[in-house]
């Protein structure tokens, strides 16, 4: 394996501030980003985790207005409630910021400044459309129609959700207001900003073909967008709404751009950039301390950066947003990896924010607490395809590989060691071939749950961690330490004292994945150390005999059939 980076920056897309999100949203970036953070961290690795809310743009503006508040407050209001949720998630975050943030103004200004001087943008003169039943100009995520590429009837103006093509407006057949339904809308000319990616194509191209290890659904998606039709299409960066960044040439006005606000897809990523600023800010940093994860000019030539994203996000990480710090022509951190999602779609249906359709990331936690859908939905991370949440399959996963085996395990061990040696590690005893196999095979078991974690293959480490706990209650059962007490009681101790330190090794490894629990299983062991096993014969005896430990309180309870089928039930409808 190689060496485990030693700086590392990770960024999760950030999430839209019109509602709390689904979980889906929170499989496809930030919860896989988590898990990734969390690792690196316990390998030692300098991490700097940022997520943000994104707030511009008119989803934000319609949903404050239907809840009746100036659209400022209605921001300022829902990333409280994002952070909170967040953090009841488990979700790391060196720093969750807001994209309407000054920094994010500065930054955003100043990269448009920057490719402006290059002469990557164009000043244009469009039609745009204007509803008349609404009495304005619709952006393109508010006209709806059917999708030129794949006939897709719901397709909205900027993105085909479901073959993931950047749209225009015009490109729509049959478009409709997705405010009002109208289909009374009118072409006007309006003068916009255009950002001219197309010329980067060739060094777009070149850059995604060197990423030879990243996920076939992250470079297919960029190939199809540099090669299809007419190749990569130059993009809007402007809209006539109220609520953005006001659209300047650097810290200058920009004439003839006066009432606009660049496009919120302009400034959402550059806000990952933003957010680190905030997080220096809010920590009494200085700019040098963000610029050393940013500018390798700075210090960031030895950071490793990687981004977390659904698929329909993948365009703007490997094209628009690219193309924006390569065309700054200053020496901005470029993305190294890109681990991106299918969807998670929710009981033979999609989850949908719109229509309110699964669960909710406040709901779950109002059900279960995080560590149940942590694992859960990291477990079954729609990785090589999409994949489903149904209650049967939560219900079983849960119940099997939390109950019935983590959860055993730790409860077997602690309960038998105080009946018989009493809550502390027992003495006296040899290791002998039982323990030699099991030392073995959990050393080749954690070398291979490294490679998936490094490799953020999320699925198949979660079967190697649980895998992991298996092995441990199969040792359990074959060494069966209830009889061997009876016969040879030092030979029951030596089977508890491994088993209380594997519980200590279960406790680390699974941390990423079930931070909750594991913290608490450190703690009944007598808060013990969180160290990362390097060879297993010595993790397995970093409990010395006579370390006091206490029998935890239920790890994780069983789901029973009813609370499944009233769960299934209470969400089977739509969310008001
Ligand atoms: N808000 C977008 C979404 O949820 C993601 C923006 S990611 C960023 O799909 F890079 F633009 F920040
Ligand atoms: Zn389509």
């Amino acid at each position: 394996m190689t060496e485990f980076p030693t700086r590392l920056l990770i960024t999760s897309a950030i999430p839209y501030i019109n509602g709390i999100k689904h979980l889906g949203n929170l499989v496809g970036s930030q919860l896989p980003a988590d898990l990734y953070a969390r690792f690196a961290r316990a390998r030692g690795a300098e991490v700097m985790f940022i997520c943000a809310t994104d707030e511009h743009g008119t989803p934000a503006e319609l949903a404050a207005a239907k809840a009746g508040k100036p659209v400022a407050e209605y921001c300022a209001e829902m990333h409280d409630v994002q952070a909170d949720i967040a953090k009841r998630f488990g979700l790391s975050f060196d720093h969750f910021g807001r994209s309407s943030s000054q920094r994010n103004y500065g930054l955003t200004q100043h990269f448009a400044g920057r490719l402006a001087d290059a002469g990557l943008i164009e000043e244009v003169t469009e039609k745009q459309v204007y509803s008349h039943a609404d009495g304005r100009f619709l952006p393109d995520r508010y006209i709806e129609g059917t999708c030129p590429n794949c006939g897709y009837d719901r397709a909205r103006g900027d993105q085909c959700e479901n073959c993931t093509k950047q749209l225009d407006p015009t490109d729509l057949i049959e478009p409709r207001s997705a405010i009002s339904g109208s289909t009374d809308l009118e072409v006007r000319d309006t003068k916009h900003l255009y950002l001219r990616q197309s010329t980067l194509r060739d060094t777009l191209d070149e850059w995604i073909t060197s990423k030879t290890d990243w996920p076939i659904l992250t470079t297919s998606i960029a190939k199809k967008w540099l090669h299809d039709g007419d190749g990569l299409q130059d993009r809007g960066i402007t809209r006539d709404l109220d609520w953005g960044v006001p659209v300047k040439k650097g810290s200058e006005d920009w004439p003839g751009m006066e009432g606009k606000v660049f496009y919120v897809w302009f400034d959402a990523p550059i806000e990952y950039i933003a957010a680190t600023a905030e997080w220096a800010d809010a920590n009494g940093k200085s700019d040098a301390d963000w610029r050393r994860w940013w500018r390798t000019d700075e210090g960031a030539d030895d950071v490793r950066y990687v981004q977390f994203m659904g698929k329909d996000n993948v365009p703007f990480h490997t094209l628009s947003f690219p193309a924006t710090i390569i065309g700054s022509g200053e020496p901005w951190k470029l993305v190294d990896y890109i681990k991106s999602f299918n969807y998670l779609n929710y009981d033979g249906g999609q989850f949908s924010t719109s229509q309110g359709r699964g669960v909710f990331m406040d709901q779950a936690l109002e059900i279960l607490p995080a560590d149940y859908w942590r694992w859960w939905l990291l477990s079954r991370a729609p990785e090589s395809s999409d994949s489903e949440f149904t209650w049967d399959a939560f219900q079983t996963d849960v119940n099997k590989d939390l109950a019935d085996v983590l959860g055993n395990f730790v409860s077997r061990v602690t309960k038998f060691c105080r009946s018989k040696f009493g809550e502390v590690i027992p003495t006296g005893g040899e290791f002998g071939p039982a323990e030699e196999a099991l030392i073995a095979h959990l050393q080749t078991g954690l070398e291979t749950y490294q490679t998936h974690m490094t490799n953020m293959d999320v699925r198949k480490a979660a079967s190697e961690l649980r895998a992991l706990w298996v092995a441990g209650n199969e040792y359990l059962q074959d060494t069966a330490p209830w009889s061997a007490f009876k016969t040879d009681p030092d030979r029951a101790a030596a089977i508890i004292r491994l088993s209380l330190n594997l519980i200590r090794v279960y406790a680390v490894l699974s941390a990423p994945f079930i931070p909750t629990a594991a913290a608490s299983m450190l703690k009944d062991l007598g808060d013990a150390p969180d160290e990362w096993p390097v060879t297993m014969t010595e993790a397995l005896e970093m409990l010395p005999a006579g370390h006091a430990f206490q029998v935890p309180e239920v790890l994780f309870a069983k789901i029973s059939d009813d609370n499944r089928e009233a769960w299934a039930e209470q969400f089977s409808g739509t969310r008001s």
